[in-house]
């Protein structure tokens, strides 16, 4: 494996998605963890569903979406500014402390680095500016481009398109198995952080690398190289 480029997932994976749990806290106490997880769950359902049926909206109406159905599932009352302070989160989820500056290490060492997410772009664009993270990630490829949601391989192929690269060449790191697992089968190198602790999904896919945190991803990058 010769990796010369890296393409980052984003929710999960850079960002925090669950820190999204402290406002929901405040607004519904008592049940912030629940309608994080339950609102994640049924975000990424509907990406699913809308790819598998042609029936795409970007990322940010799914979002909304999900949200309302979690709400009256949950039976909590979401009114405008609850939605509006809810969504708005997404504009400045915080970034893994770690990540910082492992990314500014791989990019000291050569590595062209991406963000590839089903976010759409304005989305991408406010959560990288709102953390400062523009000159470290300069490519921002997002599922709205191509209509479709992970783990279609038309949007795993913006990578491969963006550096000229076979996929073999390039590692895609994502917190979530489920997309690790999808950039796996589309040809990517993979990684996944792993910061649950969870199990590997059953779906025959073994990551080339695994860590704890993205720190990890900087020895399993190192032993790559020292291979070549
Ligand atoms: C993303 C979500 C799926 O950023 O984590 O694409």
């Amino acid at each position: 494996m010769t990796i010369k480029a890296i393409v980052f997932d984003a929710y999960g994976t850079l960002f925090d998605v669950y820190s999204m749990s402290t406002e929901a806290e405040r607004l519904f106490p008592g049940k912030g963890d629940a309608l994080a997880a339950m609102w994640r769950d049924k975000q990424i359902e509907y990406t699913r569903l809308r790819s598998m049926c042609a029936m795409y909206k970007p990322f940010w109406e799914v979002t909304q979406d999900a949200l309302i159905f979690c709400c009256k599932k949950m039976k909590l009352d979401l009114d405008v500014t609850a939605q509006q302070s809810l969504m708005g989160q997404y504009a400045k989820l915080p970034l893994f402390p770690e990540n910082r500056t492992v990314l500014e290490s791989l990019q000291q060492q050569g590595y062209k680095l991406a963000v590839l997410s089903n976010a759409n772009t304005q989305m991408l664009d406010g959560v990288i500016k709102s953390a400062g993270m523009q000159s470290l990630l300069p490519h921002l490829l997002s599922a709205d481009s191509v209509q479709k949601f992970k783990t279609a391989p038309e949007v795993y192929q913006l990578g491969t398109d963006l550096f000229g690269l076979p996929a073999k060449d390039i590692l895609f790191v994502s917190g979530n198995c489920w997309d690790v697992c999808g950039a796996t089968w589309f040809g990517y190198a993979s990684f996944w952080v792993n910061r649950q602790g969870a199990p590997l999904e059953e779906l025959g896919v073994t990551p080339h690398g695994q860590g704890q945190s993205l720190t990890d991803l900087l020895a399993f990058v190192a032993q790559q190289s020292d291979k070549d």
